[in-house]
Formats: C-alpha cells, structure tokens, sequence
C-alpha cells in the first residue's frame, strides 16, 4: 500500500510500504477516507523530535471497517469509524480512569505511558497517512460515525484537534460566563475558542499573527488579537479593563517565537502567566518535549523550559498539561456536529490526495497563507491481499 513516510528533517515520501493487517486478535484495519496533517507532525518533520527515518506518519484517522480479527466483536466490517490518536488498552489504571492519553500498557518506550500512531516516542505504530491503518483495541478505540458520507471534514477533527482544544478548556477550569485567552491560532488554538464559546465563555480572545487564522477564530465568535502588532498581554489587559482573563489555553507548543520569528519556547507559557487573573487556570495541550536536538539552549535541549513560576505561584494559578485523552469527548463532539451545532471542519483549507502529501507538508509547514488545514484522502483502493 501507499503510505506518507518520514526521511530525515522537511523530507517526506510517499512510498510502498507493507500493507496493515490484522496482528492481534482485537484489531481492526481501516480503509483510510480522511487523514489530516497536525501541526504536531510538523515537530518532526522539521527534525524537532527522535522520530526515525522510515516512519509512516498520521495520527488524526477515519475512514471504513475493511476487516476485524477474531476477538473484536462490536466493530463490524463496513462500519464508519473515527480512530482517535491515543491507542489505549480500555483496562489498565489509567484508561480505567479516563486516562487514554496515558494508557500504561500500550507503548513500550522506556518511561513514556500513552501510544499514538505514527508519531515520535509513541511506540511502533504506524500512522494513517496511508491506504491502510491497522488499529489494536479496535472494540475500545474505535467511535462509531453515521454511515456516509456526510460531516466528513467535521468528523475528521474528532481524531484529535477538537478534542484536544476541548481539553485545554477543560484543563483551565472554565466556568460558563469565564473569558479566556486561547494562544495560537492553528488547528487546535482555533478548535479551543470554538470549544469555549461552545461552552458558555462570556469572551473568547484568541492571539496569533496569521491573518487567515485570526480571521477564522472571528468565525467562531473569538476576538482576534494580533501579536505582531503589539504586546498580546497588553492588548488583551487593555480590551478587559486591566482585569486579564479568568482562564488561558496554551496551543502553540515549544517552538513558540516572537514576531520577529525567533523561538522562545517559554514565552507563551510567559503571557499566559500575566494575562491569567491570579486564582484562574491554564490549560497547556501546546506540545513540550523531553528532548529537542533543534532547541537554543542547552537547558531545552534537555525540555527544561525556564518560564515565570514565581508569578505563577504568587498568583495562585492552576496549570494542566498533556496529550488529550480524546475517548473522553469525541462520542460527545460527534453529536454537536451531527446537531448541527458544532461546525470544526470550517478551518479545512485544502483537501489533497495522498500523492500530494509532500507538497502538503512543505506549504502547512511554511504556514503559507491560507494553509490552515490540510486533509488527505487516499481515495478507494483495492483490499489489502
Ligand atoms: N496535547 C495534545 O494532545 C495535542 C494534540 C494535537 C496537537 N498538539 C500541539 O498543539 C500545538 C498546536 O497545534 P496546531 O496543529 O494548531 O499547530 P500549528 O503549528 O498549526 O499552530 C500553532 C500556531 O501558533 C502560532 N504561534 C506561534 N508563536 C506564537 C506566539 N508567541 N503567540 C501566539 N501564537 C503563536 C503560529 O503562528 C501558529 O498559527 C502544537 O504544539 C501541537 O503539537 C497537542
Ligand atoms: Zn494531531
Ligand atoms: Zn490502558
């Protein structure tokens, strides 16, 4: 089968790979529709992660049941799925709790709980940017859709970027009737304001300086702040009368840079330190990791990432982090799009196919104007023989 395979920092091919197949008992393969690009992808792919030459990438996957192993019993061959980005167990401690994101069974690497698909640490999963994608725990992982073809480029945001800007609301403690200030306008800073408004925010602020993107988090009923035309914390102290905000959400990561386009990856951490009322709450999904060989300094080489604690204490603030645990909301997202009243596949600015996907990747990465969201479909393609 065909699939998106990682070469080395901004080179990807598609190549010939092993087509997926059944390996265990409960899984599942699923003929692709829909696999996205992530703005996580886009860590390795600019060489920012360990991930290793030869990976195939893809973790935000949908599409058709195309066969199931001798254990799975729920899923049925034909059924429209939605696989989200965390392969979990269903029955260790974590995942028992809600906990997907941390299943403590099903990635091998030494100290890191939680596994996705064709990502960097995650353990040996291949990803979906593919015909094929083999799914483990297929009865647990899988979210079943409408059958269809309808809300395709809706449904696809429930792999990851709905639920993980749900979750950095979640992480902040957001109250109806809070404002909040989302950092980041990609993807999942854009699906956090969708989120908050959803969830009853009284005022939504949402900071970048791409102008595509701060026009689209209006669509979502979000005030754009600019970063490039002044200090972000100013800004949004001025539109609140000096109060800051009750809750803040970190969507940009550790390659955060200043308008000038140089990286400081503590200084959003920074701004929502100073732009978070003191008793209020931050929700960091923005991803962080333990080693970055393209990093500055010595110190986030190694992930330690010096930002404001002192303030952050004195404050009296909450902080939550960490990969979403996207089981907990995506049966609940689905049904807001199927009632109309959720509309995520509004940021999809391209639909490829998966031949394109090198030059998919080379435009998203440069965040090329009017490149918000890339999908690829792999089109129908014979059965895995
Ligand atoms: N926790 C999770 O489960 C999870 C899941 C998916 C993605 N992520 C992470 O979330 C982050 C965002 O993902 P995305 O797909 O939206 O990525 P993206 O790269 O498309 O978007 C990031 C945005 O941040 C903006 N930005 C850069 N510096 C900024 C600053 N100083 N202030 C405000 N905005 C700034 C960029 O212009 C860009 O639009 C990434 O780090 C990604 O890896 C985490
Ligand atoms: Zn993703
Ligand atoms: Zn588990």
């Amino acid at each position: 089968m065909k699939a998106v395979v990682y070469q080395g920092p901004r080179t990807v091919e598609v190549k010939d790979v092993p087509d997926a197949r059944v390996e265990q008992p409960n899984d599942a393969v699923i003929r692709i529709t829909t696999t996205n690009i992530c703005g996580s992808d886009l860590h390795m792919y600019e060489g920012r992660t360990a991930v290793e030459e030869g990976k195939v990438l893809g973790h935000e996957n949908m599409g058709i049941v195309e066969e199931v192993g001798p254990g799975v019993e729920r899923v049925k061959v034909g059924d429209r799925v939605s696989v989200p980005f965390n392969i979990a167990c269903g029955s260790c401690r974590n995942c028992e709790h809600g906990w997907t994101s941390f299943c403590l069974r099903t990635n091998p690497t030494e100290g890191v709980d939680g596994a996705a698909y064709g990502y960097a640490n995650m353990g040996p999963y291949d990803g979906g940017q593919a015909e094929f994608l083999r799914v483990p725990h297929a009865d647990f992982n899988l979210l079943e859709l409408p059958q269809g073809t309808e809300h395709e480029n809706d449904f696809t945001m429930l792999s990851d970027v709905f639920p993980t800007g749900w979750h950095g609301v979640e992480l902040s403690g957001m109250a109806p009737g809070d404002t909040v200030a989302v950092f980041g306008a990609g993807p999942v800073g854009l699906m956090a304001a969708h989120a908050a408004v959803l969830k009853g925010a009284s005022q939504v602020f949402v900071v970048d300086e791409e102008a595509d993107r701060l026009a689209l988090a209006g669509r979502f009923g979000a005030t754009p702040v600019d970063f490039s035309a002044g200090d972000p914390v100013q800004q949004i102290l001025e539109a609140t009368g000096g109060q800051g905000v009750d809750r803040g959400v970190e969507a940009v990561g550790y390659q955060a840079h200043d308008h000038t386009g140089e990286e400081h990856p503590e200084l959003v951490l920074d701004n929502l330190v100073q732009v978070v009322r003191s008793a209020g709450g931050i929700g960091v999904v923005g991803v962080y990791v333990p080693q970055d060989p393209g990093a500055a300094t010595e110190g986030a080489k190694e992930g330690r990432i010096g930002f404001d604690y002192g303030t952050f204490f004195t404050k009296g603030q909450q902080m939550g982090t960490g990969q979403a645990p996207v089981k907990r909301y995506n049966r609940q997202l689905r049904d807001l799009v199927v009632a109309g009243r959720a509309t995520p596949g509004i940021i999809v600015s391209h639909e490829l196919g998966l031949e394109q996907a090198v030059e998919g990747y080379a435009r998203f990465d440069a965040r090329e104007d009017g490149w918000t969201k890339v999908l690829l479909h792999p089109g129908a393609a014979a059965a895995p023989a």
